[in-house]
């Protein structure tokens, strides 16, 4: 019977445990394949033996795919080419961990991963022969040639749950409520969270803002007689802040506090920041994520089987594509500035920032 691997890479998020599950009941089920997790990326694969286990498909419950995180466990510390070193050094360690993945007897490997993750694993397995798919897994949403990554989902309805949870205590307090969420180098979380949790301002790093934009809406909602305010802006918004405006000069860390700090100074309105971060990872995956990590899970195995190897499989048009592994790698997707999203944001007058 053919032996695949399977590990999670980067950083964690919700539905990994159920893209796990599907790929071990695709590939015993669908094939009589055995199916090893590996444990801790990448790192799993230097530990000698190295540390994987075989998934049992009659232990792989409907009630892990509810759980958050990996089973597996994750790491982004692993870079094979450069390894980080007790001294501090980098070395080449991807010999080892290719024969890490030989000793385990693998035919194929699964890797979840984001962008990042899946370039790297690409280049560790090309010269192995052993066939490798990719599925993509961030809450960034960031990965090319993909509308979902697994996780994202879940981030979104918890962006949209502090954004519900920050509009009853900032109407009565009178307060700006500034809500900082992920996204590594984009907005896809933060446009989102913005349009779904009625936010009145939305910064991201797709859409060049000026500050004194933000603070000009804020006080037209004020003229209106609105006491208090919603913002969303996405942890790197900070990155895109014009150079013009030297006074709005974001910080590339910690921009919400700035914000928040900035639009109290220039308002006189109150305000307050809420970093929302690993909260977005944490939680049990929402009904979407489940059933993409589901169908994402089963194509990558039947993939394997059908000898595609160097693919991603990937969610395009209501339905399970998959892309060669070349055409993703090193293309990020970041918001589309003339998209859906961005012109649904404008339609119903949550200010982006670059304009009055
Ligand atoms: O890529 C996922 C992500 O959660 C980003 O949104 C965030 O910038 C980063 O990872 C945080 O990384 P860490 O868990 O290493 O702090």
């Amino acid at each position: 019977t053919r032996r695949i691997g399977i590990l999670t890479s980067g950083g964690d998020c919700a539905g990994l445990n159920a893209t796990i599950r599907a790929v071990a009941l695709r590939a015993h089920h669908g094939h009589g394949w055995t199916t090893v997790g590996v444990r801790y990326g990448t790192l799993g694969l230097l530990e000698r033996p190295v540390e994987a286990v075989p998934l049992d498909p009659d232990r792989l419950s409907a009630a892990l795919a509810r759980q958050g995180g990996t089973f597996l466990g994750s790491t982004n510390r692993g870079d094979p080419f450069a390894f980080p070193m007790p001294d501090g050094s980098r070395k080449d360690r991807s010999g080892e961990m290719v024969e890490g993945l030989k000793q385990l007897g693998l035919e194929g490997l699964i890797g979840v991963g984001g962008d990042g993750s899946l370039a790297i694993l690409r280049k560790l397995l090309a010269p192995s022969g052993i066939p490798f798919v990719g599925i993509p897994k961030t809450i960034d949403n960031d990965v090319g040639h993909t509308e979902r990554a697994v996780g994202y989902s879940t981030a979104v309805a918890i962006a949209t749950e502090a954004l519900d949870r920050l509009q009853p205590t900032g109407t009565s307090h009178e307060r700006t409520m500034v809500l900082e969420v992920m996204g590594r180098d984009a907005g896809h979380i933060a446009i989102a969270a913005a349009i779904a949790g009625g936010a009145d301002v939305v910064l991201i790093p797709e859409v060049r803002w000026r500050l004194e934009n933000v603070v000009a809406h804020i006080g037209r909602l004020r003229a209106v007689g609105r006491t208090s305010a919603l913002v969303v802006v996405a942890e790197a918004a900070g990155q895109s802040d014009e150079a013009a405006d030297p006074s709005a000069d974001a910080p590339e860390h910690g921009v919400g506090d700035w914000l928040a700090k900035r639009l109290a100074r220039a308002t006189g309105a109150e305000a307050r920041a809420t970093v929302l971060g690993h909260v977005q990872r944490g939680a049990m995956p929402t009904a979407e994520d489940r059933l993409l990590a589901s169908a994402l899970g089963v194509r990558a195995v039947d993939l394997l089987a059908e000898g595609k190897g160097d693919h991603m499989v990937a969610w395009w048009n209501r339905q399970v594509i998959d892309v060669p592994l070349s055409k993703v790698v090193g293309r990020s997707r970041t918001v589309d500035p003339d998209g859906t999203l961005i012109r649904t944001a404008r339609a119903l007058g949550i200010c982006l920032g670059d304009a009055v």
